[in-house]
C-alpha cells in the first residue's frame, strides 16, 4: 500500500505494469517493454477533484 498525495485539476498517470522506477507513478517505462514485447500495458489517470490524500495499491506492485 502506498500514500499519495493527489493535486486538485491535475492529471496524475499511475503504473499498472510494475516496471516503473518511479511507482506509484508511471514513468513510461511500459512504452519500451510494449514494444519490444509485443504487449499493452497502460497507466491508469486519475483527476482529482480536490487535493487529497489517498492509499493506493496494485497487485502488480511488489
Ligand atoms: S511505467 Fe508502468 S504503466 Fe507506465
Amino acid at each position: 500500500m502506498k500514500k499519495i498525495k493527489l493535486h486538485k485539476g491535475k492529471k496524475h498517470s499511475i503504473c499498472s505494469c510494475e516496471m516503473s522506477k518511479s511507482l506509484p507513478f508511471c514513468d513510461n517505462t511500459h512504452r519500451t517493454y510494449n514494444e519490444k514485447n509485443q504487449t499493452n500495458y497502460k497507466s491508469v489517470k486519475i483527476i482529482a477533484q480536490d487535493t487529497v490524500i489517498i492509499d493506493i495499491n496494485s497487485s502488480t506492485w511488489k
